[in-house]
């Protein structure tokens, strides 16, 4: 359910009509619904077990405008960065619903994060654990852990963001789990809280989930015989979104909030989820102009003023989103199927392929759907290019939220070497 819908023929992002947005904000456009994000949000935290932590993933979307838009629903975030705890920070997120995530945190991040007092830090490896208890000591400080422990099970997702086998970067072995333990038991400056898990994004079914969860009841079991006083459980975050109207939906949040509910009821663990794309994706569009319609020798080719700087989810995870113009197309009108690409100078540079699209014409607009997770936050300036500036909506109000960098802001980040400057 998201507030994107034609109204009198033209697409809206809730009350905002989307072709008068781009006249004057510009495209490419990122564009927010705060009411979707909302819904979102409440619909989740309201699926799991009451007194959970719903820590949004801010890798999803780490817009200061939406971090602050959880924040004063009651979220807490997920961070993986310094950079993302300093931006939870800023949004208002209290550091005792932070939890920190990742298999890099460096010293002066693992610093930042007890300096703020966050709720936990999901430790990732033997190697990160001992450099934090040696952090904690130099600040005097206690720091609060789990072990992220790899489960070795498959989510049956995109190999790019498949997490939870023995074969990626991401957690301890579940064999080695409880030497883990023990050793972090030893040092002074740890203190153990719980169990963290996470396999993976985009899972569209729920048995991945039950049997990395089901593992790790077991080992908690076995870690309080142990003698550990396993108090929490992180379940992660990767439940999936609809991207595709015409496949099989994921589960929705309540059959998820069920599972979880059914499976750890005996663990005895206060919870926390780490849910991003659930509560982003389809809260953001991205909004974009067509440059020219190209007749290839093979294709008809959309050129739009988007490119895979601005979405690279299509290049780098071959993933579908839905492209719909902003007029709405009579029913019944005639369709074109189009390859629909970017400015950038790579092949790669495609949004869909052989996309069934009303005709459409220079000057026309469309909307890339589901792109309010993982794009943004994933859009860089190749090609020079400044990327897409983002937009929030509330009824009928909107701002920007983050500006377009012009021409000489991208060139004043570089600097020249004394034997360059003129
Ligand atoms: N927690 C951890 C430890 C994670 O690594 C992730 C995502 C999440 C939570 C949030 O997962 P979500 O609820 O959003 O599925 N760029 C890719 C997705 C990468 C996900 C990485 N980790 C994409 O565009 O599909």
């Amino acid at each position: 359910m998201n507030h994107f819908s034609y109204r009198g023929g033209i697409l809206h992002a809730e009350d905002v009509p989307l072709d008068e947005l781009a006249r004057a904000a510009g495209t490419p456009l990122y564009v927010y619904s705060t009411a979707t994000l909302s819904r979102h949000y409440q619909v989740f935290a309201g699926a799991v077990p009451a007194g959970s932590l719903v820590a949004y993933a801010a890798k999803a979307n780490d817009n200061l405008a939406v971090l602050k838009t959880l924040a004063k629903l009651g979220a807490g975030a997920d961070v993986v960065s310094g950079g993302e705890l300093a931006k939870a920070l800023a949004a208002g997120i209290p550091a005792s619903k932070i939890v920190f995530s990742g298999v890099g945190k460096a010293a002066e991040e693992m610093r930042a994060a007890l300096e703020a007092g966050i709720y936990q830090f999901n430790v990732e490896s033997e190697p990160e654990l001992a450099a934090l208890d040696e952090v904690a000591r130099s600040l005097n400080k206690q720091a609060p852990i789990t072990l992220r422990i790899n489960p070795d099970v498959d989510a049956k997702t995109h190999a790019k963001i498949n997490t939870g086998m023995a074969e990626t970067k991401f957690g301890i072995p579940f064999d080695r789990a409880r030497q883990a333990y023990a050793d972090a038991a030893r040092m002074k400056n740890i203190q153990i809280v719980g169990v963290d898990v996470h396999i993976g994004s985009q899972i569209t079914d729920l048995a991945p989930f039950e049997a990395a969860f089901q593992r790790v009841g077991g080992l908690i079991q076995l870690l309080r015989s142990d003698g550990h006083a396993i108090r929490r459980l992180d379940l992660g975050g990767g439940l999936g979104v609809p991207y595709e109207n015409s496949n099989t939906p994921p589960p929705d949040p309540a059959e998820y909030g069920a599972m979880v509910t059914r499976v750890t009821k005996d663990f005895g663990c206060t919870l926390s989820f780490e849910p991003g794309r659930l509560i982003a994706a389809n809260a953001g569009i991205l909004l974009s102009r067509v440059l020219y319609v190209k007749h290839g020798d093979a294709k008809q080719f959309l050129i739009i003023d988007a490119g895979m700087n601005d979405l690279i989810r299509p290049a780098m995870y071959e993933a579908w989103h839905e492209i719909v113009p902003v007029v709405e197309p009579r029913p019944g009108s005639a369709r074109v199927a189009y390859d629909v690409v970017g400015p950038v100078c790579e092949t790669a540079d495609l949004f869909a392929s052989g996309r069934n699209l009303p005709e459409l014409k220079s000057g026309d607009l469309v909307a890339i759907l589901s792109a309010g997770a993982y794009g943004a936050v994933m859009a860089s300036a190749y090609n020079a290019r400044p990327p897409a500036a983002e937009v929030l909506v509330a009824g009928g109000d909107w701002s920007v939220v983050r500006s377009r960098l012009t021409h000489e802001q991208l060139i004043a980040q570089d600097s020249l070497p004394h034997w360059l400057a003129d």
